[in-house]
This record gives structure tokens, sequence and C-alpha cells, in this order.
């Protein structure tokens, strides 16, 4: 599908939900934005992706009125990625007003990015992210002993073994892997 054919789309959504103040436009951020100033700036799985991102990160700043949000989730999967991503915008004005990892399941495969909250500012939030990268790790590991249960308990022993030995392996040190490895052991 052409971009072409996801403004169409789109559009024809607007129009079903009767919505007549919004525009889609196709640009290229690495270019320019569309001229004027914004409450509210978006990117998902956009800004980790582009080549030089401090200066797209420059132009959001420039774009954003200076009580605007920029809100941007993000395919980041380590703490180190996103703590660059922060002192990227931090750089470019933009200071950190909250910051949460978001799991979820896509296709099956267990996955979690960064949802970052910006504002201008010279200062932002101080983060942990390594703590937060552990909980998240937790909460993974959780996630998946309960689909390894359900498996098992389906009758499909083999796979669901293999695909908690993994996160055990992964994640041997936290407290849900060391639960994970008692419920293996006890199989
Ligand atoms: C991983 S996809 C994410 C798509 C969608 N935003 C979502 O969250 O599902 C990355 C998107 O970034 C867009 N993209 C990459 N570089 C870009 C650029 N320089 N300017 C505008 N969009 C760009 C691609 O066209 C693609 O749609």
């Amino acid at each position: 599908m052409g971009h072409g054919d996801s403004i169409l789309r789109a559009v024809e959504e607007g129009q079903k939900r009767n919505i007549d103040n919004v525009e889609f436009i196709v640009a290229n951020i690495q270019e320019e934005l569309p001229a004027g100033t914004y409450d509210a700036i978006t990117s998902s799985q956009t800004l980790s992706i582009v080549k030089n991102r401090r200066d797209v990160l420059k132009r959001i700043f420039g774009a954003l009125s200076p009580t605007g949000v920029f809100l941007s989730v993000e395919a980041f999967r380590t703490a180190k990625e996103s703590a660059s991503y922060i002192d990227d915008a931090t750089a470019c004005g933009l200071a950190l007003q909250s910051f949460e990892f978001v799991p979820h399941n896509h296709l099956g495969e267990e996955k979690a990015y960064s949802f970052f909250e910006f504002r201008h500012g010279d200062k932002g939030l101080s983060v942990d992210l390594d703590a937060k990268f552990q909980e998240l790790i937790e909460k993974l590991a959780a996630s998946n002993l309960q689909l390894a249960k359900t498996l098992i308990r389906a009758d499909k022993i083999k796979s669901g073994r293999k695909r908690l030995r993994d996160v055990v392996g992964d994640y041997a040190e936290t407290a849900a892997a060391k639960e994970a490895e008692e419920f293996l052991k006890g199989l």
C-alpha cells in the first residue's frame, strides 16, 4: 500500500466518523514539518528509525507551542537506547515529563516499546531506566509464565516449555524467572 492509499483510507475513515477538522498529508520529516505551531505532536515508531534524529527533534521543538506536548512511542527495546533518545531530545530543548515501557503482544511475540512525554523545558524528569527495564522484564516473564501454563494445559507441552525456557534463559536473575524455573522443575 503506497502513501496515497493510506491518506485515502484515513480520509474515508474520517468521513465515516463525521470528522471534518483533520487534514492528512504526506511529508518527509527530515526535510520540514508542516508550517504552524502545534499543541500536540506525536510520533509512533518513527523517530526511532529516522537518520539525523536530533535535527528532527529540533524541528519538533520549533513547531511545538510553548505549552504543547510531544508524545512519542518508539521501538527501543533497551534502557540504553531509550536513555540516548532522552539525551537527544533534552539537547533540543525537550524536557522529559513521563516515561513508561509499554509491553504488548505482537503476533504472539512479547515486545515492549518506550513511551515518552516531552514538553519545552531545560530540565526534565530523571528516570531510573535500568530499574524500569527490570520491572518490564519481570512483567514479561510473568506474562510468558501464564502463556506457558496455558499451552501446557492445552497439551502443547513442548512449545510451552520451550517458550518458558527462553524467558528463563534471557532473564535468569528476575524473581519472575525464578518462579518460572520452579514451575519447570515441578513438571
Ligand atoms: C515502523 S513504521 C510505523 C508506522 C506507524 N506510525 C505505526 O506506528 O504503526 C515507520 C514509519 O515511519 C515513516 N517514516 C520513515 N522515515 C520518514 C521520514 N523521513 N519522514 C516521514 N515519515 C517517515 C515510514 O513511512 C513508516 O510509515
